[in-house]
């Protein structure tokens, strides 16, 4: 009996006893889904409290859906475990290093004290445990966390460490979202993949991928490519997560059907804004509703990145100062791997609608949540910050990340008006870490806060020519980093301490 035969008769099996214990405690299951031939199952990624928890970097081999890679994991998860906290709990995680390497963990988008934030002064060596502790006092949302190690944060989450950080609250549990098997994180990657399937990460030197990114060939979604997944005829809750270096995604789906925007980066937006198109630079979160009950039965539907250029977006690498041997070797990777450019079209996500009835739930709300505002005065002091790529430097006014010393010193709780400007023909996808900003306008390139801008944000995409206003605050004192989340910029020096003083 082959696989399939197998799981089929298992299926009838199951169908037959329940008619005869209904009510036993276990779940009804239907029969599993025909295989589709090329595609993989989208993996489920465990589920971990994180009220005590240990996770153990080591490395592992992983399967990948076109074969098994040696990866860098957490608990021996590709992606990693996906971590549920609740609004106002204690997190006590310990890090645990038995990677080759030093590494350190950050808890993107959450602010916690100092001694939590993951800076890379805190990496810890192999057979070291790390202690955080922190209240999670958070908006619900998703959240992720990734290692940021001194110039290794690129490698070390490309081979597969990072995961979901999910906050649950009261007032979004009343609110009656999609939940349980209707909720899927998903985190979206870009590998460059040859013939042999490796997550290796090449040493950097000075070239295209050092200068652009190291863009990938091959989309993975939850840390297999050519991912499937069976949607029943109902309402479901995708939690978006880019996990990419560089990547961007112009997300979109194949049937026409909107993505109904009710989350970004720091938690719920105030109502649901339908849209055909959202923009996700790395490290960026959207929470969506799609709604499959108007499919058919059968109906395959894709989630895709559409092709999209950037004005302005260097296309070669005249522009960087580069000879014509440089040139040369653009777009190429070791061996038989070639990456995609960025803003190429990419197939994310096969959704195969099930062949069962209509699941009838409730309407979505039309009103979410009241956002937080940051109280933004005439007054409030302002900075700003000049993002450029240029002659192999990624700097931020001008300068390279240096691990001591302190750029900038902001007052503890007082509001601030931050400009992060795009001098480069690249794009930069800006993270501040100690909590979540609030976008106030953008000028140059799209001249305005995109729909996705406007709840909390942690990170924001910042185009060639563009200018972009955030409100900052900050609630811990200590040295904490501001940063491209390109991951090659960021390791290349993209990046800068500042100090909250009391
Ligand atoms: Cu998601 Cu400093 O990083
Ligand atoms: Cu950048």
């Amino acid at each position: 009996m082959d696989r399939r035969t197998f799981c089929a008769s298992v299926g009838t099996w199951f169908a037959t006893e329940a008619l005869f214990s209904p009510s036993d405690g276990l779940r009804a299951l239907t029969a599993p889904a025909p295989q589709i031939p090329g595609r993989n199952p989208l993996r489920r990624i465990p589920q971990v409290p994180g009220g005590r928890l240990t996770l153990t970097a080591r490395p592992t081999v992983a399967d990948v859906g076109l074969g098994t890679v040696d990866a860098y994991t957490l608990n021996g998860s590709l992606p990693s475990p996906t971590i549920r906290l609740r609004e106002g709990e204690l997190a006590h995680i310990d890090l645990v290093n038995e990677l080759p390497e030093p590494t350190i963990l950050h808890w993107h988008g959450l602010a916690v004290p100092e001694a939590a934030d993951g800076h890379p002064r805190l990496a810890i060596s192999p057979s070291a445990t790390y202690r955080y502790e922190f209240a999670v006092d958070q908006r619900p949302g998703t959240y992720w966390y990734h290692p940021h190690t001194h110039m290794r944060t690129a490698a070390q989450t490309y081979q597969g460490m990072g995961g979901f950080l999910i906050v649950e609250g009261d007032e979004e549990g009343r609110l009656g979202l999609p939940s349980g098997e209707h909720e899927i994180p998903l985190l979206l990657q870009d590998k460059r993949l040859s013939s042999t399937p490796s997550l290796e990460y090449p040493r950097m030197g000075m070239g295209p991928d050092m200068m652009l990114g190291y863009l990938g060939n091959t989309a993975f979604a939850n840390g297999v490519a050519k991912p499937t997944l069976e949607v029943e005829r109902t309402r479901y809750r995708l939690r978006l997560l880019n996990g990419s270096t560089v990547r961007i995604f112009d997300l979109a789906l194949s049937n026409g059907e909107p993505l109904v925007l009710i989350g970004t980066d720091g938690g719920l937006l105030e109502a649901p804004i339908p849209q055909q198109r959202i923009t996700l630079a790395p490290a960026e979160r959207i929470d969506v509703v799609v709604d499959f009950s108007k499919s058919a039965p059968g109906e395959r539907i894709l989630l895709r990145s559409l092709p999209f250029e950037i004005p302005g977006m260097m296309t070669g690498m005249g522009g960087m100062g580069m000879g014509r041997g440089m040139r040369g070797r653009m777009g190429r990777g070791g061996g038989d791997a070639s990456a995609l450019p960025q803003g190429a079209s990419m197939d994310l996500l096969e959704l195969v609608v099930t062949d069962t009835g209509v699941v009838a739930v409730a309407p979505l709300p039309s009103r979410l949540t009241t956002l937080p505002t940051l109280g933004v005065s005439d007054g409030a002091r302002r900075r700003s910050f000049r993002f450029d790529s240029m002659m192999m430097r990624h700097t931020i006014n001008g300068r390279s990340f240096a691990l001591d010393r302190v750029d900038e010193r902001v007052p503890l709780g007082e509001t601030e008006i931050w400009t992060f400007s795009n001098a480069s023909v690249l794009p930069h996808p800006v993270h501040v870490h100690g909590g979540q900003f609030q976008v106030l306008s953008r000028t140059g390139g799209r001249a305005r806060r995109m729909p996705w801008e406007t709840g909390l944000k942690d990170t924001v995409l910042v185009l060639p020519g563009e200018s972009v206003d955030v409100a900052v605050r900050f609630v811990f004192p200590g040295l904490f980093l501001m940063h491209c989340h390109n991951l090659e910029h960021e390791d290349g020096g993209m990046m800068m301490n500042f100090e909250v003083v009391d």
